[in-house]
């Protein structure tokens, strides 16, 4: 199984130090925060990864991770070169993929302590054309995209609301998610949403509307480091999980 890390988008809430240096090189604790992905990916056993980054510092990527070697893993990078949503950023794996190849993507600035190790297994069962993604409880689920569950199928996701002022459940999506080829015939499907983006959300929404998008929950840490407080939190929490 191979990896996709997507590290574009132009961090707007993390200004200004972001129209000095892209989100995910920013310091959490001894590293930049690009490495904690790649490290949770190697950990389940995933060492072909390709990282997705904007202009913006691509060549600091090359210069601080080379080809990968020092952190075990073989690494190939592709330009996204206009923040058009994350949908729009995965598209550019399409190429790096095999026929029919299952893969799992990370957001780049999510954070998280679980070992995917298991969840991957459980991804590898699911039959082809179907995803996975990851849940996790939330103080406020309105900052992000929400599942919504039909009591009577409660192994899958019925439809995910993206950023909902009323969020149907207590839990979000993050933004580890597993999918095979089939997932860039349904981003061909998908319209830019009203801020002028290819949306995960539709795309996941596609899945859940054939009732094939499963789900896992977090028990350990996440979050996504987007905003100052989230940053300074995660350089804490993820404290001893590199040398
Ligand atoms: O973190 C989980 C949340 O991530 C989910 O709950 C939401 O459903 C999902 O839409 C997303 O929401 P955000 O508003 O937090 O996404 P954001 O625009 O901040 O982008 C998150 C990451 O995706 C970012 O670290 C880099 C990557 N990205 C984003 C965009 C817009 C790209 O690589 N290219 C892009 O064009």
């Amino acid at each position: 199984m191979k990896g996709v890390i997507l590290a574009g988008g132009t961090g707007s809430r993390l200004h200004p130090l972001t129209s000095l240096l892209n989100k995910h090189l920013l310091p959490v604790g001894k590293y930049p925060m690009i490495v904690y992905g790649i490290e949770r990916l190697r950990q389940a056993g995933i060492t072909d990864m390709l990282i997705i980054i904007g202009k913006q510092s691509a060549g600091l990527y090359t210069d601080f991770l080379g080809s990968g070697s020092d952190y075990g893993v073989q690494l190939t990078y592709r330009i996204q070169e206009k923040a058009g949503g994350i949908a729009e950023a995965l598209d550019l794996a399409r190429s790096y993929m095999h026929p029919e190849e299952k893969f799992t993507v990370l957001l780049g600035d999510n954070l998280f302590k679980e070992d995917l190790g298991p969840v991957i297994e459980r991804f590898k069962q699911q039959p082809p054309g179907s995803a996975r993604v990851l849940l996790k409880k939330v103080a406020d689920a309105r900052r992000y995209g929400v599942p919504v569950f039909d009591p009577e199928r409660p192994e899958s996701i019925s439809k995910i609301e993206e950023k909902p002022e009323n969020p149907q459940s207590k839990y979000c999506v993050t933004g580890i998610y597993m999918y095979d080829t089939a997932v860039f015939d349904k981003i061909r499907q998908i319209n830019p949403s009203a801020r002028g983006e290819l949306e995960i959300t539709d795309v996941n929404n596609c899945y859940a509307a054939e009732g094939k998008l499963e789900y896992d929950i977090l028990r350990r840490y996440w979050s996504d480091a987007g905003t100052f407080a989230s940053l300074q939190e995660a350089g804490i929490k993820m404290k001893g999980l590199l040398p």
